[in-house]
């Protein structure tokens, strides 16, 4: 049963064409059991990015047909040699797949992903992912283990860094720029490069914020809130797929056949292949559901894991479980021509390798504009008190912070082959601009990331004495998120807090810009500010968005991805919640409430539930006001929405500037479904758009709401409408929009 898949992507269609099915066919037909589970094993060649596996004789591996992907191969030199013992000294000459963590560019690095999610425009991220595809392929990488889709709700996971923050619309939206970005209109073009999307599925739940850790929850939650960018990158032609670390309801997703099989094959029409996360077939035993490798090893592949990523389980143990009659030839049959297909459609039979000499990198202005574009439409402006920024002309400016200088910070987690070198900082970019200007730049680094030793701070302090206003860059540095790297305070680390306090006790306006791969809880911080600009790890041009931003040469654009709480204990926080019996009708309360009536609501004693920027918030240089909501028409039927072909319901609104600049603003649309057979959020958003407009000038959008966007899970996990419902809408540039209407389901 094929349920909700739209019309096939071109690469998904391409690995299903009949010619290429006969190219595989005839080929399978020549490899022996051996052959065929060489190309169900990938090695990591290289530094490792996982656990060690400590082995040395990859290319025998290659020469024997005992391997069929390599990750972590870096250079066009290392790709074509390890390609030219396949080709030429293989028997069967099947060209290797080289894979690589190509997540936020490949040597141009483009902020974090949860920066480029801030930017709310899928286009610009396709753009940018097209200049990393067209980098490694190059180099003769040809998979890219991307894009990172999990939906995180937690800050305390490292790897939140690495995703589209906590809202499926918006997570979807970016997961199919990824998946075009990286493979282009074709596989076969010598610059496309197969996407994965990962990690399948629900990874980013994991309990507690702590790494690999138990993932528990509904079908429903499943498919409404998690399941929803996994979807979109298949429809949008990803070639492979990852599977995940984490348990499932039970069940490790790494053997869990109601993903693999169930959802992503049988419903999805998913034709790609699909590769184990580092280990993590050998990690079932840990799991607790394989007694050993070749339990291990019988449970993913028979689940659905096709490719075996440095487990080292699939080449020996598979052969011994097929002649022992466990193992039935078909499955392993099926795996490997779902690999084959995507080495003949990615063109690797045909051009196996790359032309060193034009792999060389080359920095051009274009590629730099094109990051320097992504991060400044990637940084948000989180406060701006009293209009300090933009910074005038002629300022004397302190800059401040262990993060002002900081290169190798500025690239952020999965860096693929980005180089520091690369990275032009705060501090270099201030130089640059200020220089016509003697003594308008002070420099102190004050601190350091993670430090008790305040012996920093009079340097600072007398800096921000000697100067107009203070510029603190502060936060975590680039080892403080990603995989691996789970957190329990939230706050900014170290001593940094004091130093802005001692920063701001001087009665300067103080900016502080907040590097991290995460949000963190910045109330203190917040309190002591002017401006308060979240810049994510932005990449390599960090320092001349921020310094185009701070003047105003550039509005700000990017509104939060993801919530940022007051303090970790309210933590998870998001808002796409579920109202729950007895919400609180004061979100605000700053005192316990004693016995009055507020009492018994789902609140704190000691903190509010709301948070301190909303999910969509983000401030820009002007303003900008709404016109209500007006949906097409105030009823429609139930039956007719229904399907992908349904009615489709359209809402228009009438954004202006109200300011004296030109600035950009994010519509978003948000609803609610209320009188539904399950609670629905109290808000989801089901639209957006960058909008740019001069001083004074309106614009009228219009927002489709299909069977898409309408529809919600009910009991039994069906993707739904039903009549009798009634849906409040609102739009405006934040979760907590206030421009209302309604329209009903008949
Ligand atoms: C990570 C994946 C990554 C893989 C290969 C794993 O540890 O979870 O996201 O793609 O390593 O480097």
């Amino acid at each position: 049963m094929r349920r909700g898949v739209r019309s096939p992507a071109p690469s998904n269609e391409q690995l299903a064409g009949s010619a290429l099915q006969r190219r595989v066919e005839a080929l399978l037909e020549r490899m022996t059991l051996e052959e065929k589970v060489g190309q169900l094993a990938q090695y990591s060649v290289g530094t490792p990015t996982g656990p060690g596996t400590g082995r040395s004789d990859y290319e025998t591996l290659v020469r024997t047909g005992a391997a069929g992907s390599m990750l972590n191969v870096v250079g066009a030199q290392e790709t074509n040699r390890y390609q030219r013992i396949a080709v030429e000294q293989s028997r069967l000459k099947i060209p290797l797949l080289f894979g690589f963590d190509v997540i936020h560019g490949y040597r141009t690095t483009m902020p974090i992903p949860l920066g480029m999610a801030a930017s709310f425009d899928p286009a610009l991220v396709e753009q940018a992912m097209h200049l990393a595809a067209t980098e490694a392929a190059a180099e003769g990488i040809r998979w890219a283990f991307s894009p990172m889709v999990d939906i995180a709700r937690d800050p305390r996971w490292g790897r939140v860094a690495e995703g589209s923050g906590e809202d499926p619309f918006l997570g979807a939206a970016m997961a199919r720029a990824y998946v075009r970005g990286y493979q282009g209109p074709s596989l076969s073009e010598s610059t496309s490069v197969a996407a994965s999307v990962k990690h399948f599925a629900a990874y980013g739940a994991a309990e507690a914020g702590r790494d690999y850790n138990t993932v528990d929850m509904s079908e429903v939650s499943l498919r409404q809130v998690y399941l929803p960018p996994y979807q979109a990158a298949i429809e949008a032609g990803s070639a492979t797929l990852m599977s995940a670390f984490n348990t499932l309801n039970g069940v490790p997703a790494t053997a869990n056949a109601h993903l693999l099989t169930a959802i992503l094959r049988e419903e999805w029409g998913f034709n790609g292949f699909v590769v184990s996360d580092w280990t993590a077939v050998a990690e079932l035993k840990n799991h607790g559901i394989a007694l050993d490798g070749p339990s291990a090893a019988l449970k993913a592949l028979s689940a659905g894991v096709d490719m075996d990523m440095e487990s080292h389980l699939y080449a020996p143990e598979l052969p011994r479980l097929v002649r022992e009659g466990k193992l039935p030839m078909a499955v392993v049959d099926e795996a490997v021509r779902r690999v084959l297909r995507v080495k003949f459609a990615l063109g690797l039979f045909e051009n196996p390798y790359v032309d060193e000499k034009a792999a060389a990198y080359v920095a051009t202005p274009e590629k730099r504009e094109l990051a320097r574009r992504m991060a400044e439409e990637s940084i948000v402006l989180l406060e701006n008190k009293g209009g300090v920024l933009p910074l005038a002309p002629g300022r004397k400016v302190a800059l401040v912070g262990p993060l002002a200088d900081a290169p190798v910070d500025m690239l952020g987690t999965w860096n693929g082959k980005g180089d520091p070198r690369d990275a032009v900082t705060l501090r270099a970019a201030l130089e640059h601009r200020l220089r016509g200007t003697p003594g308008a730049l002070r420099h102190a680094r004050g601190t350091d990331v993670l430090s008790a030793d305040s012996s920093g701070f009079a340097e600072a302090v007398a800096a921000a004495r000697a100067s107009d206003v203070v510029i603190a860059a502060l936060g975590e540095d680039t080892n403080m998120s990603g995989e691996a790297a789970s957190r329990t305070r939230i706050d900014l680390p170290g001593n940094q807090l004091q130093l802005l306090e001692a920063l701001a006790a001087t009665g300067k306006p103080v900016v502080l810009i907040v590097f991290s791969g995460r949000p963190l809880a910045l109330t203190d911080a917040q309190r002591h500010v002017a401006a308060l600009v979240q810049a994510w790890q932005p990449g390599i041009e960090a320092g001349p968005a921020l310094v185009n931003l701070l003047w105003g040469d550039v509005d700000f654009s990017a509104r939060l991805p993801i919530t940022f709480p007051r303090s970790l204990g309210q933590v998870p926080l998001y808002y796409n919640h579920l109202n729950t019996g007895r919400p609180a009708s004061q979100t605000d309360l700053t005192r316990p409430a004693s016995n009055g009536a507020e009492k018994y609501v789902s609140r704190y004693l000691d903190e509010r539930n709301t948070p301190l920027y909303p999910f969509g918030h983000g401030l820009s240089y002007t303003t900008f006001d709404f016109s209500p909501p007006q949906p097409s028409a105030p009823s429609l039927q139930a039956r007719a929405v229904r399907g992908q072909r349904g009615e489709v319901l359209r809402v228009k609104t009438r954004v202006r500037n109200t300011g004296t600049r030109p600035g950009t603003v994010v519509a978003q649309l948000y609803l609610r479904v209320l009188g539904a057979s399950t609670a629905q959020p109290v808000r989801q958003l089901v639209g957006f758009q960058r909008v740019t407009l001069a001083a004074g000038e309106s614009r009228e959008l219009e927002f489709p709401l299909g069977f898409q966007e309408l529809s919600f899970f009910d009991a039994r996990a069906t993707r739904t409408v039903e009549p009798g419902t009634r849906y409040d809408l609102w739009v405006g540039d934040s979760s907590e929009a206030t421009q209302h209407a309604s329209f009903t389901l008949e």
